[in-house]
């Protein structure tokens, strides 16, 4: 088990940018795998959990070229969505966005297919995307009333539409539902308690296929073949959300942050850390798939704030350094409604609530949440990650503004999201040395 040791800095004044968007790099390999056509990918993200599912794709039959050094640039051959049995399970590592993703695209394909995965994934609840596809005509056999993975998934090639409504707002439930909905006749919607990311929606419809949003409700056709077109990923704001978080709560840092996604469904960080005290401006350049473009942040004083009901899907990657930031922030910090961060890679709120407290902060863990008492000095202490990579970073973070040395156990798992991670934190404190 790998350790990443942290030291306190100064302020710093940086430009950076990070790697591709995980939730748009899964989407661009599996919507231009199911096109009529080649499809070059630039900006792409080469993490663990991205390359599963490039991985999987690969032992269902389709081509991907790599284009250039470090795997960012890659060129997908689709296939029409006439894949090829793989044979044997396909190992989606520790991602659940392969998994419930691809399980909408193998609801409709003419064979079996097993889907597994790491400790963490198989532990995570695959009922709530089982439900809706069993309705839609596919045979979905998981293990216990959570349908955990081993998933063993018999298609169905001709699926029957569906009105879902969902319990959750989840983008993995409803992309599930949207793919195997191109393989049913006529429309399917889906409705969510408040809206979720979006970029399943965009993608389609930048590649020509109709779907229409109405309120909480997305609607989608049946019948329709991704017309192939080249997609540029942009950078990921769940990534650059250790460093807003980094630059926002040390007095007299500046940081600038270019090429990163700003799609509204996803920048709810930066509405809240706006309301704690930081100053951002972003630049937005809305001509893409995706809005994107740059953010500034300066550094001050942080105040605490409250954070849940439909604001929680906007930010609900970025809670654990959220929490970061109302352990830096003066007064309580509430944050309800994150039900959903309790099966996560691993169980968040526990974890937050864990680690904190390891670091001399005060925290009230509810069932939905926690509420965080700022403003004292943190202490250097030893944490444990859980094999969860958000968790890793935001205490890697954490570390930065506490006395004496934080050392992350187990950081192997940063890997799955943000390659060049603990490069970019080594700059970071050479810099303000
Ligand atoms: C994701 C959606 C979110 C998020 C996950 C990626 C996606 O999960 O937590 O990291 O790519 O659709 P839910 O939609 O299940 O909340």
């Amino acid at each position: 088990m790998a350790d990443l040791r942290v030291k306190k800095v100064k302020d710093f004044s940086a430009e950076i940018t990070v790697p591709g968007d995980k939730s748009i790099s899964h989407r661009a390999l599996m919507f231009s795998a199911l096109s009529n056509g080649p499809c070059e990918i630039t900006g792409f993200l080469a993490s663990e959990d991205c390359l599963a599912t490039m991985h999987a794709l690969a032992a269902m039959g389709v081509e991907i070229e790599q284009l250039g050094a470090g795997g960012t640039h890659i060129r997908v051959h689709g296939c029409r969505g006439q894949f090829k049995d793989p044979g044997k399970p396909i190992d989606c590592g520790n991602s659940g966005t392969t998994m419930r993703l691809l399980a909408g695209i193998l609801a409709s394909q003419p064979f079996e297919t097993t889907l597994t995965g790491d400790e963490s994934l198989t532990k995570r609840p695959m009922n709530r995307i089982a439900i809706p596809l069993e309705q839609m005509g596919a045979k979905i056999k998981g293990q216990g009333d959570r349908c955990t993975a081993p998933l063993k998934i018999t298609g169905r090639p001709k699926l029957t539409a569906i009105q879902y409504e969902s319990p959750v707002a989840s983008a993995q439930i409803k992309s599930a539902i949207m793919l195997a909905a191109l393989a049913a006749d006529g429309k399917s919607t889906v409705t969510e308690p408040h809206p979720s990311r979006d970029h399943t929606e965009r993608m389609l419809n930048y590649l020509l296929v109709k779907n229409i949003r109405s309120g909480k409700t997305v609607s989608i056709w049946g019948g329709q073949t991704p017309e192939s077109r080249d997609i540029r990923v942009p950078g990921d704001i769940s990534s650059a959300a250790f460093w807003i978080v980094a630059a926002a709560a040390r007095k007299g840092a500046r940081l600038l942050i270019n090429n990163v996604g700003l799609n509204p469904t996803r920048i709810g960080i930066l509405s809240v850390m706006i309301r704690m005290g930081a100053r951002i401006t972003e630049r937005v350049d809305e001509s893409g798939c995706e809005p994107m473009g740059s953010i500034e942040i300066i550094g001050g004083g942080l105040v605490a704030t409250e954070i849940g009901g439909a604001e929680i899907p906007t930010l609900i990657d970025e809670i654990p350094v959220l929490a970061v930031a109302a352990a830096l922030a003066e007064g309580k910090t509430v944050i309800k409604d994150a039900q959903e961060l309790r099966v996560k890679e691993s169980d968040r709120i526990s974890a937050v609530a864990e680690n904190l407290r390891r670091m001399g902060v005060t925290v009230d863990e509810f069932a939905d949440g926690m509420e965080i008492t700022g403003g004292a000095t943190l202490k250097g202490a030893e944490i444990n990650s859980l094999g969860d990579h958000r968790i890793a970073m935001a205490f890697a973070i954490a570390g930065l503004f506490a006395e004496g040395e934080t050392v992350i156990k187990g950081v192997e798992c940063i890997e799955t999201s943000y390659p060049g991670f603990t490069r970019e934190l080594e700059q970071l404190q050479a810099m303000s040395r």
